[in-house]
């Protein structure tokens, strides 16, 4: 199947069994009965596995050209999982620019229990090298990452990791496998906010990991289960349905994006544009090798660097709406300083770009014009 088609049917023969239903029905069921002792049908209680969570699970899977699909309460009860599979002493080398909800699982709770991180620029992968030592186990990239839209060459990472027998793990939240397949590159563990893209409509906060090795399959099964950080029924029917779009959805989040951004940078109070489809951006060439597209979202700073004059634009976007989150139909704003990157340090943010005038745009799926004049209203310009 060609991705396209993967979105809508992919994982899914054989949804109903009883019924021919064509979307999944949802088993809101905790338990399952048994005949006799290990009697089942497969499945035995609803943290372990639901069937409607394990059609999701193929669909994520599917998708993302892999073997194996986990899905979880959250994007970060999916990257907590993959953390899981360290041990103390272990080093993990990370992205410098990565979402802030990240930044703050690895330092605040996974350093406690003795994991070393190195957050690293990884614009040149050959930086990675140097941190390699005996207790590497896992590098962690977010490629386009938030909000700087650093483009990391993900084959390039999968050779240095190959080579040291070290795990690679993507965040694919802002490329969606629309634009990038991580596995197919080399990586072995991809992982989603599928609150963003995935689903789609800003509704449903769920996680997403695709493997295709069987044996980390099964220690990250374990993990979920022994954990617990599955996600309900509910939700898992949600995002089957938003995936089912998710192509049509994406070819609109490009095109828009690519309108503001022209827009963005042709308007005379605007200093900087931060999206990887120019041609001066740092790795676009990387970019137009690992990418379909350049995706909708981007980060921009006004002439002056100015604080105040940030807040005051997303204050008075009017269809962009001023609010955490992205991947949704709908556009929104941010200032990442004072949201989603608030839990890192000013000096750590600032290192990597974060400055205080930083805004950030999840272009949406809307009529580009309106967009465009929302964008002037508020730059005034
Ligand atoms: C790139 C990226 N990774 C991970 C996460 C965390 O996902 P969630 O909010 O679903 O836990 C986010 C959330 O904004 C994100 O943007």
């Amino acid at each position: 199947m060609k991705f396209n088609t993967k979105t809508i049917h992919g994982g899914q023969h054989d949804v109903d069994p009883a019924y021919g239903s064509v979307m999944p029905p949802i088993y809101q069921t905790t338990t399952y009965s048994q005949t006799t002792p290990g009697g089942h049908k497969g499945f035995e209680y609803s943290r372990s596995g639901n069937p409607t969570r394990a059609a999701l699970e193929r669909a994520f899977a599917s998708i993302e050209n892999g073997e194996y699909g986990l899905a979880f309460g959250s994007g970060l009860a999916a990257i907590d999982a993959v953390l899981k599979l360290l041990k103390p002493g272990d080093e993990v080398i990370s992205t410098n620019d990565l979402y802030g909800g990240s930044y703050r699982l690895f330092t605040r709770i996974y350093e406690n229990f003795g994991i070393k991180f190195h957050f690293i620029g990884m614009g040149n992968v050959a930086n990675i090298e140097e941190y390699i030592n005996d207790k590497t186990r896992l590098i962690w990239l977010e490629t386009p990452t938030n909000p700087m839209m650093n483009i990391i060459d993900i084959k390039a990472s999968a050779t240095i990791a190959n080579r040291h027998d070290i795990l690679l793990a993507v965040d694919n939240t802002f490329a969606t496998p629309y634009l990038q397949q991580p596995l197919d590159l080399g990586a072995d563990i991809v992982m989603h906010s599928a609150t963003k893209y995935l689903g789609g409509h800003s509704d449903v906060v769920m996680g997403a990991l695709v493997v295709r090795d069987k044996k980390l399959a099964e220690r990250l099964y374990f993990i979920q289960n022994a954990s617990g950080a599955v996600c309900g029924p509910q939700d898992s029917f949600l995002m089957l349905r938003g995936l089912k779009t998710l192509h049509v959805r994406m070819q609109r989040h490009c095109e828009n994006g690519r309108k503001i951004a022209e827009y963005l940078i042709s308007n005379p109070k605007i200093e900087k544009v931060y999206w990887p489809g120019f041609e001066n951006h740092p790795n676009h060439e990387i970019a137009k090798s690992q990418m379909n597209d350049f995706g909708g979202m981007i980060s921009f700073v006004t002439k002056g660097n100015n604080y105040d004059e940030a807040i005051r634009i997303v204050e008075n976007l009017k269809i962009f709406t001023l609010a955490e989150s992205l991947g949704g139909v709908e556009s929104l704003s941010g200032h990442p300083a004072s949201m989603t990157h608030a839990t890192i340090p000013k000096k750590e943010r600032e290192k990597a770009g974060v400055v205080d005038s930083l805004i950030r745009l999840s272009v949406g799926i809307e009529d580009v014009d309106d967009l465009i004049e929302d964008l002037k209203q508020a730059i005034g310009s």
